[in-house]
Parts: structure tokens; C-alpha cells; sequence
């Protein structure tokens, strides 16, 4: 968990001074000066708007906000490579991030290589310590009415913003469970080999359902963070390791999950994977002031509460780092009435955050003024308006 800001402590924001791209996306090669304010991105369909958030976002652990195959990034008709160079401006200092794939040896290596001020880091998360980005994109609209897996990467997600070690948690207990299933299905399983995935089961899936309940008091703690606007959301973990961490100790409900664990190993070999824990966790989101689920809710009250969610985060993240993340908004203001998107610009300065925002049409982000720098995208090419 990141330290908590000293009360009364100043606020700073990172933002983005340059970018560098090569060979992404529909960029073969572009170099942006920036300064702090936000980022407003306008041009046709198909310019290259969301590409150039997306190589700000893969200035983060994971995947980026389109969740892309590290394939599907290297620009086509290019040599199989792409490098995102970015020089950040942090409360600490100026720092050089990057990522891409390079030509290994052997031809192209097939792995993501992240850099830190021009040196190899060793995992994805190093990032973190230097900068927090968060996202919302068009594809997240349906969050509410998706699958229950849907919400829940979107959860570890938020958690991982605040907890920088979730996602290896995250990935050690899914390998654990694999284990298991793998191990149930043998005819006579080695008891004590399967004791010992299930302790490490309960360990770290009482650890991840910790952290989501953690995060989501944090979430529902922070108020007036979107201007009043935007519907407030109440968060609800639906999942037996969240539920039994309610009333009992960590480590009782550490005990009591592994317990239940050795009980349901036939059921679990009949059903040919483990029937119970976080990995099945849902996050359950309600409109505070109707009191009706999200999923019941219009779409335009669903994208409001989504951004409400968005911005609560972004200001979670800057209370406990003293430090506003970079917020990145993909087609969000044309998406919202006039109130709305009015009300979405007032939060965005509050948090003064350099948030970037895309759009097509200009006129949407006349209000912003010189609070923003707007710039034109037209093929894979940016130019000042
Ligand atoms: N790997 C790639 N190599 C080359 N071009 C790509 C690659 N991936 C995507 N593109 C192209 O990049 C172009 C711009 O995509 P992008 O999603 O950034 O557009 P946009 O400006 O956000 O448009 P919209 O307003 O429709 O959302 C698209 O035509 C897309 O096909
Ligand atoms: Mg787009």
C-alpha cells in the first residue's frame, strides 16, 4: 500500500512532458512536447486517438486499456517491433519511462521490455512507483451488465493502482488453482501435495479478497469527488472469502477458506474446477441515491456512474500518493449531456490532474479554454490547433 499523505501535506501531479512513439499502432514514429495541462485529442474516425492514450496507458502493469496481445501493437507493415518513450514530471523528480518489443537475437523477442530512466526493470510493476495512470473507455460501458469475470478484472484493477503487489498475488493464486483442478483430476492425488496448494490457496486468496475490501472502504470513503454530478456508487463484494472477512480475523478466515477447500475436493474433482473462492468474487454496484443496481439503470445513468467510480479513484490515488494520476478518457465528454460533460471538466481541475481526453468533435472541449492544450490527430500525425 502506498503511504498516506500527511494531512495538510501539498499535492502535485505527474504528467506526461514528452512522447515518444515508433512503429505503434498506425504511428511509425512521432515525438510530442507537452506541458501539464490536460490533453485534448480531436480528429476524424480512425486518426489515431485512442492509440496514442493506449501508449500512455501501457506506461502501466498490464495490457493497456484495450487489453491488447502484445502482437496486435507493432505497427503493420513494420518490422516487428515498437517502442513508447515517455520523459514523466513526478513529485520526485523527472523520469524516463518506457516500454515496447525489440529484435532479440533470434528475431523479434516476444516479450514486453519495460524501462526506467533507460534501465531494464525487472517486472511491469516498477512503473508504479513512478506513475499511476487510470482509464475509461467506450468498451467499459457495458461493465454492468458483462459477465461477473469482467467486473472483477476491473476491480484488481483499482486495487493494483493502491496495492502495487495484487496482480502477482492475482496471477500465484490462479496458478495455484490450476494446480489443484490439475492435481484432482489424477486418480489417486497426493494428499499432501494438495494440503499444500490449498494452504497456499487460502493464503493468497484471503490476501486478494482483503485487498478488494480494502479498496472498495477506501473507494466508498472518498465523497464530493465528482462535483455532485455523477450518481454515487455503493460498492458491494459479493464473494464468500470477502463475506467471512466481515466478521472474522484474517487468519480465521485464511483457516476457515483452506478448511472448506479439503472438504469440497470431491465435489471440485467432479466439477473439474475449484467451486469456491475469489476467483468467482463479484462487485456488485449500486446507484446510491435510486437505490437500484447498476445493471437496471438507463445507459446514460451507467456511463455517469462509471465516471463517477473513475474520478473517486483518481482522487483515492491522489490522496494516498499526494500525487493525481494521469487520467485518461476515451470518447467520455461526447458521451455525456451538457451538464454532465460541464460538471466532468470542473472535477478534472479539481483533481488537477493531466488528464486526456479524445473526441471528434473540438466543440465539445471548447469550454476547457487554455486549461487544456487541444491538438489536432489526422492519420497517425498531431499537430497544435
Ligand atoms: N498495429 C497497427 N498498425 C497499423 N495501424 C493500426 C494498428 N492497430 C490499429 N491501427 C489503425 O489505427 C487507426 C486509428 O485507430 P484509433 O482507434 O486510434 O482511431 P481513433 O482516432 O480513436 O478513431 P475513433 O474516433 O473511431 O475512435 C485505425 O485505422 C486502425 O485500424
Ligand atoms: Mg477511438
Amino acid at each position: 500500500m502506498i503511504a498516506t499523505a500527511t494531512p495538510g501535506g501539498s499535492r502535485a501531479r505527474s504528467w506526461v512532458r514528452s512522447l515518444k512513439l515508433s512503429n505503434f499502432r498506425n504511428y511509425a514514429s512521432l515525438a510530442l512536447a507537452l506541458d501539464e495541462r490536460m490533453v485534448v485529442l480531436t480528429g476524424p474516425n480512425g486518426a489515431g486517438k485512442t492509440n496514442l492514450i493506449e501508449a500512455v496507458s501501457l506506461l502501466s502493469p498490464g495490457r493497456g486499456l484495450r487489453r491488447a496481445s502484445l502482437e496486435a501493437l507493432p505497427r503493420r507493415g513494420g518490422d516487428g517491433t515498437f517502442a513508447v518513450a515517455a520523459e514523466i514530471e513526478t513529485r520526485h523528480g523527472p523520469v524516463a519511462l518506457g516500454t515496447g518489443i525489440v529484435n532479440g537475437p533470434d528475431g523479434v523477442e516476444k516479450t514486453r521490455r519495460i524501462r526506467v530512466d533507460h534501465e531494464p526493470a525487472r517486472s511491469s510493476e516498477a512503473l508504479l512507483d513512478h506513475l499511476r495512470v487510470v482509464w475509461l473507455t467506450p468498451d467499459m460501458h457495458g461493465l454492468f451488465r458483462a459477465a461477473p469475470s469482467e467486473r472483477r478484472r476491473f476491480l484488481d484493477r483499482l486495487v493494483l493502482a493502491i496495492d502495487r503487489s495484487h496482480a502477482g498475488r492475482v496471477s500465484a493464486f490462479e496458478r495455484a488453482l490450476r494446480s489443484r483442478n490439475k492435481l484432482l483430476e489424477a486418480p489417486s492425488p497426493n494428499g499432501q501435495w494438495l494440503s499444500a496448494l490449498e494452504t497456499q490457496i487460502a493464503e493468497l486468496g484471503t490476501a486478494i479478497a482483503a485487498a478488494r475490501r480494502e479498496c472498495v472502504r477506501l473507494l466508498e470513503g472518498i465523497s464530493g469527488a465528482n462535483g455532485g454530478e455523477f450518481p454515487k456508487a455503493e460498492l458491494r463484494l459479493e464473494g464468500e472469502v470477502e463475506a467471512s472477512l466481515a466478521t472474522l480475523s484474517a487468519t480465521d478466515a485464511e483457516d476457515a477458506y483452506r478448511a472448506q477447500l479439503e472438504a469440497r475436493r470431491y465435489a471440485d474433482k467432479a466439477a473439474g474446477r475449484t467451486l469456491n473462492g475469489p476467483h468467482l468474487s463479484d462487485l456488485l454496484v449500486i446507484h446510491s441515491g435510486k437505490g437500484v443496481p447498476a445493471a437496471e439503470c438507463s445507459t446514460g445513468e451507467q456511463k455517469s456512474l462509471l465516471v463517477g467510480i473513475i474520478l473517486a479513484h483518481a482522487r483515492l490515488i491522489a490522496e494516498l500518493s499526494s500525487e493525481a494520476p494521469i487520467v485518461l478518457l476515451d470518447e467520455v465528454p461526447a458521451h455525456l449531456d451538457e451538464k454532465h460533460r460541464s460538471a466532468l471538466f470542473e472535477a478534472l481541475i479539481s483533481l488537477d490532474c493531466q488528464a486526456w481526453m479524445t473526441g471528434t468533435d473540438s466543440l465539445d472541449f471548447q469550454e476547457l479554454g487554455d486549461r487544456a492544450q487541444h491538438l489536432s490527430v489526422h492519420s497517425g500525425t498531431i499537430s497544435a490547433q
